[in-house]
C-alpha cells in the first residue's frame, strides 16, 4: 500500500506570511501516522453489519463469548493443518438499494484445500458474511461427496467459520468447503465495498475492493493469511452497461436473465498462486485509456470516471509512465512481469493512497489522475512515485510475499525505496532519487529519534489481531525501511544488490519469505562478487544493528584528534530509553567522507575509534555521510563546523547539494538535542542568500517553521523577518530573471519546487514586489474571468492576494470555490480563504465551516485548521472551538480521526504560562462532554506546551541576539 496521506511536498512554507508554518516535522508526522492508525482501527472495528440484513444464517450456532479454555478458534492465527489450493468465487454486487435500504452482494464460493495434519476441524476466515447455504457450509471430499459435519459455527471475535467434521480429515487428501452468502456492500472502504460519485448530476455507484490487510474474509470465506497462497477463479455478475475487472483478464462473458432482468457474467482467467490480500475486483462504469493487450504484449490501461478519462484526458500522464516503469522493473528485477495485464484504476473513495492488488492496482484519484490545466508539478510527482511504488510491489510483495505481517517493513520499505528508481526512469530529468533524503530520511529520523520509537522488526508472535496488524503500517516501516534498504544497496553497490535481489525473487517466486531470506541471497551475491568497498561483517550482522534496534546514531568526528564516536541520537536529551537492545545501541556504520573534496570510506563498528584519516590540516574541512546514503546524523568539533560554514559562505557549490541540506537539517536537530548551540544551527542558514537549490532551502524552511510558531507573536519576529527577507531577496531576483517575471516555469522539478518556495517565502517575509505580483495576477483573474495563474503558483498567489486584499478578493475566491468541481482546485481556494487578515472575515469563515450548505462536512476540520495556521486567525479559532465544543464534538468527536489533529493545530503556537492555563481550563470545562478521539492529542498538547515554554525560555534571548547581529552591518 502507499501511504494513505499526502504530506504536501512543497509546503515548507505555504504562506509564511501568516506564519502558516510548515508542520513542525517532528510532532506533526507522528500525529499523522498515529491518526492513520486510529482510523484503521476504527474501520476494522466497525460494529458488525450481520444483523438486520436480508437473510440470517440457518443452522448456525453463533458464539460470541470466548471461553477461558483456549480452543483453536480462539487463536487469531490459523492452525497449520489445512493448506488452500484454489478458490472458485462467483460474486454479484447489487448496485441499487434493497427493500430495507441496504446495498448487498451475493456470493457463491468454494475453497479447495489439502489436509497436511490430521484434524476434524475446518477453520477458515469469514467476517460479516450471512450464509444462505441450507447448512451454512458444505464440506466435500475430492470426489464431490458431502461429508458429515456435526456443528457449523461462526466465531465473530476471531472472524472464523468453523466446521466440526464427524470423521477426521486425512493427511494428503483434498477437500473443499462450499458456501453461499450475502454480505453488505457498505461504504466502509474495506473488503468488498461501495463507492459513489456524481457524474452529470447523476449518482453513480461502483463496487470495489480493499483486502489488505485482513479484509478478504469480508468478501469470501478464505484462509486469510499472506502465506496461504492459492489460485483464484473469479466470476462476476453485473449489469450489461457496467464493466467488471479483476486481477486477471476476462476470458468469457455470457448474458443471462435473472428475474426478468438481463445480467452479464464475466469470467476471469485463473490467477497465479497468490495471497488473499492481493485479490481485487471492481464493477463500475469506468472508462479505460491505453492498450488492453493481446496475449503476447502486456496490457496496460488506466481506468477512471468517464469524465476524467474521456473528456479531460486525466489518465494520459499515468499511461505515459506506466509502461516505462513496468519495463524498468522487469529489467531491474531480471524477472518478466508475471501477468498478462496491469490495470491502474482511480477510485473516488479510497482509504490508503493506493493498493498493489496483483494486476489490478487501485488508487486514490489524486494519486493517479493528472490534469495539466489545474494540477501542480507536485501532483505530477505524486502520480509517478505512487505508480512506481505499486508496480514495484508486483514482484516484491506479490510474486514473493512476506510470510506474516510482522515483516511488513521489508515489503513497504523496499517498495518505498525502489519507487524512486522507477520514477527516475520515467522522469529522468527530475533528479528525483535525491529527494528520498527530504521525504523519507529526514522526516522519519525526526520520529525515530524519540525514546518512544520502535525497531523495524517485530516478532511474529507479537502480531495477531487486525489492530496489531494495522499498527505496523507506520512511517518507521515505510520511510526508515526505505532509508535502510537504500543504505544497504549503496554499501553493496547497485550491481551486487540487484544480483542478490534477482536470485531471491527467482528462488521464492509464488511463495513466501522472512526478511533474513533476502540477507541470505544478498550475502551469496557478495560472496561471488565482493563489493568495491568490501564488507567488514556479513550482511546479516550489519543489518541486524539497523533492523533490530530502534533509532540511529549521531556520529561525532573530531578533526583535531581524529576520534570518531557514535551514540544513540535522542531528540529530547532528557528522555529515557526503556527498551533494551542486545547491541547496546551501537551500530555498524558506513562512513563515507570527503576531505576538501577527496573521498574516503570507513567502517565505524564500536563506540569510539581513532583514525588519522579524520584529522584535518589547517585549511581542510571534513564532510561525512556523502549524499546522506547512511542513516545517521553527523556532528563535528567546533573548528570543523566553522570551516564547513565558511566553505558554504565562500563557494557552497563545492559541497554536494544533498549535503548542503544535510548540514542544515543535522545542525537544527543537533541543537534540539543540545549537541550544538542554537546559534550554530542558525549559522548554517547564512549561505542561503546565494543558494538557488530546493533541497537546502527546504531543509531550512522546515527547520525554521518551529521558530515561526514560537516567535511570530513576539519581538523576535521583527528581526527574524528582516533576516529572512534579506536571505530570500537574491533568490527571488534569480527566479524572477530565469522565469521572465514568473511567466514561464523553470525546467527541472526541483527548480520548480524552489520557485514555489521562493515565492511563498518572499511574499511571506514581506518582499513588496512579490506581494504586488500576487495581487496583480489575482486581479487579472477577477477582471478577465480567466485564470491564467499557473497551477504550481496558485496556492501561494491566492493566499497572498487574499491576505493583502479586502472583501472583494475574498468574495471572488469564495464564489470560485463554490463553483469549482475539481477537488484539487477547490482545496487550494478553500485554504486560501483562511489567509485573510481581517478578523471579521475569518470569523465569518469559521461560522461558514459549520454550515454544510457552505462547506462540506469532510472539510470542516481542515478549514478550521487553516484558520488557526494564520497568526491572525489562531486566537479566533481557539475561541470558536471552545465556544462550539459541544456541537463539534457531537459531529466529529467519536468518529473523525482528524479531531486530534484539530487540537494539535489549535495549540501549536502555545508557548507561555497563560496559554498553558487556558488549555488546562479547557480540559476541566469539557470533562463532561469529553474529548473522544482527541483525548490523546489534548494530553500531548499540554505536554508540548510545557516543552515549548521551556524551549522559548532557553532560546529566546540567544535567538533574538543572533537575528539582530545577523542584520547588523558587517564587521571587518
Ligand atoms: C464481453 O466479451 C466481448 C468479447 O470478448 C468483449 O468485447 C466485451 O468487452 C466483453 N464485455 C464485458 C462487459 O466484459
Ligand atoms: C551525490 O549525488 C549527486 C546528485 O544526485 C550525484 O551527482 C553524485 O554523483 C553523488 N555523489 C556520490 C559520491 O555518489
Ligand atoms: C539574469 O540572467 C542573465 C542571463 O541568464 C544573467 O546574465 C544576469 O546576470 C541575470 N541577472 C540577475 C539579476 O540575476
Ligand atoms: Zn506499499
Amino acid at each position: 500500500m502507499a501511504k494513505g496521506f499526502y504530506v504536501s511536498r512543497v509546503c515548507g512554507i505555504c504562506g509564511i506570511l501568516l506564519a502558516i508554518a510548515a508542520v513542525a516535522v517532528i510532532i506533526a508526522l507522528s500525529v499523522v501516522y498515529s491518526q492513520e492508525k486510529e482510523r484503521n482501527d476504527q474501520l476494522l472495528n466497525t460494529p458488525g453489519t450481520t444483523s438486520g440484513t436480508t437473510t440470517s444464517a440457518t443452522g448456525t450456532s453463533s458464539s460470541t463469548t470466548s471461553t477461558p479454555s483456549h480452543e483453536p478458534w480462539d487463536n487469531y492465527r490459523l492452525p497449520k493443518s489445512l493448506v488452500p489450493d484454489h478458490y472458485d468465487i462467483r460474486l454479484q454486487p447489487i448496485l441499487t438499494k434493497n427493500s430495507i435500504g441496504l446495498y448487498v452482494f451475493y456470493g457463491k464460493s468454494e475453497v479447495f484445500f489439502t489436509c497436511v495434519e490430521e484434524t476434524n476441524l475446518v477453520i477458515i476466515h469469514s467476517n460479516k458474511l450471512n450464509f444462505t447455504t441450507p447448512t451454512t457450509a458444505v464440506l466435500k471430499d475430492s470426489e464431490w461427496n458431502d461429508l458429515p459435519v456435526t456443528i457449523v459455527e461462526i466465531k465473530p471475535v476471531t472472524n472464523y467459520l468453523v466446521l466440526h467434521a464427524v470423521n477426521k480429515l486425512e493427511v494428503g487428501k483434498h477437500y473443499s468447503v462450499y458456501t453461499e452468502y450475502v454480505g453488505e456492500l457498505a461504504d466502509d472502504l474495506a473488503g468488498f465495498y461501495r463507492s459513489e460519485y456524481v457524474e452529470d448530476g447523476e449518482t453513480k455507484i461502483i463496487a470495489t475492493t480493499q483486502m489488505q490487510a485482513p479484509d478478504a474474509r469480508k468478501a469470501f470465506p478464505c484462509f486469510d493469511e499472506p502465506a496461504m497462497k492459492a489460485t483464484f477463479s473469479i466470476t462476476i455478475l453485473h449489469k450489461p452497461d457496467y464493466v467488471a475487472l479483476s486481477n486477471m483478464n476476462a476470458i468469457e462473458n455470457r448474458t443471462l436473465i435473472q428475474e426478468g432482468e438481463e445480467w452479464t457474467e464475466t469470467v476471469f482467467a485463473k490467477t497465479k498462486k497468490m495471497s488473499t490480500y492481493l485479490v481485487a475486483f471492481i464493477v463500475s462504469q469506468f472508462k479505460p485509456v491505453g492498450d488492453p493487450g493481446n496475449g503476447t504484449t502486456t496490457g496496460v490501461q488506466i481506468w477512471g470516471r468517464k469524465k476524467a478519462i474521456e473528456d479531460e484526458q486525466q489518465g494520459a500522464y499515468a499511461l505515459s509512465i506506466t509502461k516505462p516503469i513496468l519495463d524498468f522493473f522487469e529489467e531491474y528485477y531480471q524477472t518478466p512481469y508475471p501477468l498478462p495485464k496491469s490495470d491502474q484504476v482511480a477510485i473516488p473513495d479510497f482509504s490508503a493512497g493506493a493498493m498493489e492488488n496483483w494486476g489490478l492496482v487501485t488508487y486514490r484519484e489524486t494519486a493517479l489522475l493528472y490534469d495539466p490545466a489545474v494540477s501542480s508539478i507536485g501532483n505530477k510527482e505524486r502520480v509517478v512515485t505512487v505508480v512506481a511504488h505499486e508496480l514495484a510491489h508486483q514482484w516484491f510483495g506479490n510474486l514473493v510475499t512476506i510470510k506474516w505481517w510482522n515483516d511488513l517493513w521489508l515489503n513497504e520499505g523496499f517498495a518505498s525505496y525502489v519507487e524512486y528508481l522507477g520514477a527516475d526512469k520515467a522522469e529522468p530529468t527530475w533528479n528525483i532519487k535525491d529527494l528520498i533524503v527530504l521525504y523519507d530520511l529526514h522526516r522519519v529520523m525526526a520520529i525515530d529519534a524519540l525514546a518512544s520509537s520502535h525497531p523495524l522488526t517485530t516478532k511474529e508472535e507479537e502480531v495477531n489481531t487486525p489492530s496489531e496488524i494495522s499498527e505496523l503500517f507506520d512511517s518507521i516501516a515505510y520511510s526508515k525501511g526505505a532509508s535502510v534498504i537504500r543504505m544497504l544497496s549503496v554499501i553493496l553497490s547497485e550491481e551486487v544488490f540487484v544480483k542478490g535481489l534477482a536470485a531471491y525473487l527467482k528462488h521464492f517466486e509464488y511463495s513466501n519469505t522472512v526478511y533474513s531470506d533476502l540477507w541470505t541471497h544478498l550475502q551469496a551475491a557478495v560472496d561471488s562478487n565482493v563489493p568495491p568497498l568490501g564488507l567488514p561483517q556479513s550482511v546479516s550482522t550489519i543489518m541486524d544493528r539497523w533492523v533490530l534496534q530502534m533509532g540511529f546514531p549521531v556520529v561525532t568526528i573530531d578533526t583535531a584528534t581524529g576520534s570518531i564516536t557514535q551514540k544513540h541520537f535522542l531528540l529530547d536529551p532528557e528522555s529515557v530509553v526503556t527498551r533494551p537492545s542486545e547491541f547496546n545501541y551501537i551500530w555498524i556504520v558506513p562512513i563515507s567522507y570527503s576531505k576538501n573534496n577527496s573521498p574516503g570510506n570507513y567502517w565505524l563498528q564500536t563506540s569510539t575509534e581513532i583514525n588519522d584519516a579524520f584529522r584535518t590540516g589547517e585549511n581542510e574541512w571534513l564532510l561525512a555521510n556523502i549524499n546522506v546514503t547512511g542513516y545517521y546524523r553527523v556532528n563535528y568539533d567546533e573548528g570543523n563546523w566553522n570551516k564547513l560554514i565558511a566553505q558554504l559562505g565562500s563557494d557552497h557549490l563545492v559541497i554536494p547539494v544533498i549535503n548542503r541540506a544535510q548540514i542544515v537539517d543535522d545542525a537544527f536537530n543537533l541543537a534540539r538535542a543540545k549537541h550544538v548551540s542554537i546559534t550554530r544551527a542558525l549559522d548554517t542558514t547564512k549561505f542561503l542568500s546565494s543558494e538557488f537549490e530546493y533541497m537546502p532551502w527546504q531543509a531550512a524552511l522546515s527547520s525554521l517553521s518551529y521558530f515561526v510558531q514560537m516567535f511570530d507573536r513576539s519581538d523576535v519576529f521583527g528581526p527574524m523577518k528582516k533576516y529572512m527577507e534579506k536571505q530570500v531577496a537574491p533568490v527571488f531576483e534569480h527566479f524572477k530573471n530565469i522565469t521572465e517575471d514568473f511567466t514561464i516555469r523553470p525546467e527541472s522539478l526541483t527548480d520548480q519546487y524552489s520557485e514555489i518556495n521562493t515565492l511563498s517565502s518572499a511574499c511571506g517575509y514581506g518582499i513588496s514586489e512579490c506581494r504586488e505580483l500576487a495581487s496583480k495576477l489575482f486581479k487579472d483573474w477577477m477582471n478577465s474571468g480567466t485564470n491564467n495563474i499557473h497551477p504550481n503558483l496558485r496556492t501561494t498567489i491566492y493566499c497572498n492576494a487574499i491576505a493583502n486584499g479586502g472583501e472583494a478578493e475574498w468574495n471572488f475566491a469564495w464564489t470560485k470555490f463554490k463553483e469549482s468541481d475539481i477537488a484539487q482546485e477547490s482545496d487550494k481556494l478553500r485554504s486560501s480563504l483562511a489567509c485573510s487578515r481581517e478578523p471579521w472575515i475569518l470569523n465569518r469563515l469559521l461560522e461558514y465551516s459549520l454550515d454544510s450548505s457552505k462547506i462540506r462536512r469532510q472539510d470542516v476540520v481542515s478549514t478550521i485548521n487553516s484558520v488557526c495556521s494564520n497568526v491572525v486567525g489562531q486566537s479566533l479559532a481557539w475561541d470558536f472551538v471552545r465556544a462550539k465544543w459541544k456541537q463539534l464534538f457531537n459531529q466529529f468527536g467519536t468518529s473523525s480521526f482528524s479531531f486530534g489533529n484539530l487540537i494539535e493545530r489549535l495549540t501549536r503556537r502555545f508557548s507561555n504560562d497563560f496559554e498553558l492555563q487556558q488549555l488546562e481550563q479547557f480540559k476541566l470545562d469539557h470533562q463532561e462532554v469529553g474529548f473522544g478521539t482527541a483525548t490523546r492529542a489534548l494530553q500531548q498538547a499540554i505536554e508540548k506546551t510545557k516543552a515549548n515554554i521551556r524551549w522559548v525560555n532557553e532560546n529566546k534571548e540567544p535567538v533574538l541576539k543572533w537575528f539582530k547581529d545577523a542584520m547588523a552591518p558587517e564587521m571587518v
